[in-house]
């Protein structure tokens, strides 16, 4: 199934990757954030763009080389990444969520940088949810023929394995494809290697052994490209 990518069969589509990690600020200084490095969605748009794609970025606190050829949008929050995601994919043919967004922000945000008190209390933060950006793509396409893709990272639990999360997730999103990465301590985040399973709504069930981003995000392409 994975070619490497050589042919240009992106020709003509515009696609829309979101790569990176959200951050939620509590103060000037201070935000939730998370592990994310942007590897995995830096390598999904070099390789949109070597198969010939036009290339939005939505690039969400990302430290790495623009890559040539892509249009990138920097983005710093959640409801930023909604925003630019909702805009992007108005034409799209295809989305891909590679970025983790943040499930939840801090509910005040205070412009002056958090002083600790005096009596020695910590502070309570109140969270609220931030908007599900995959699954309102997935529910508000703007043509029936656009292709929603998510990635989770999972780790089997014992309400069940990593693909049984991966399934159940791939039903609640409501998208085409879900790349599903089994993390732990030192799987995933912030590796050059990704290893994953790529499950898809017709019951497609497509695993990616370990190798480089760029390889996983050619056989995503693969099955984008198959379902356009
Ligand atoms: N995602 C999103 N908007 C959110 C949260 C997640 O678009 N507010 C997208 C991610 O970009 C990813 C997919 O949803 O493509 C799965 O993210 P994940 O965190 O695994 O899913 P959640 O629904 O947030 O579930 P969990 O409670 O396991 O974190
Ligand atoms: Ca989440």
């Amino acid at each position: 199934l994975a070619r490497g990518g050589g042919e240009p069969d992106l020709v003509d589509r515009h696609v829309v990757v979101s790569a990176g990690g959200t951050r939620e600020y509590l103060d000037p200084v201070r935000f939730l954030g998370n592990r994310s490095s942007g590897r995995q969605g830096y390598a999904l748009a070099r390789a949109a763009a070597a198969r010939g794609g036009r290339v939005t970025l939505l690039a969400a606190n990302v430290a790495l080389p623009d890559p040539a050829g892509v249009g990138i949008v920097r983005v710093g929050s959640a409801a930023q990444l909604y925003e630019a995601a909702v805009a992007a994919a108005a034409d799209a043919d295809a989305v891909v969520m590679a970025a983790a967004v943040a499930d939840f922000r801090p509910a005040d945000y205070t412009d002056t940088k958090i002083k600790k008190s005096s009596d020695g209390s910590s502070p309570v933060i109140e969270l609220e949810r931030t908007a599900d950006i995959l699954a309102h793509l997935a529910a508000h396409r703007p043509h029936p023929g656009q292709v929603v893709v998510g990635f989770a990272a999972e780790t089997g639990d014992e309400h069940g394995s990593v693909l049984d999360h991966g399934r159940a997730k791939l039903a609640s999103k409501g998208c085409d494809l879900l790349v599903v990465n089994e993390v732990g301590a030192d799987r995933g985040f912030e590796s050059e290697q990704n290893e994953a399973v790529v499950l898809g709504a017709d019951g497609s069930c497509v695993a990616v052994e370990t190798g480089p981003k760029s390889a996983l995000a050619h056989v995503v392409w693969d099955l984008v490209v198959a379902r356009l």
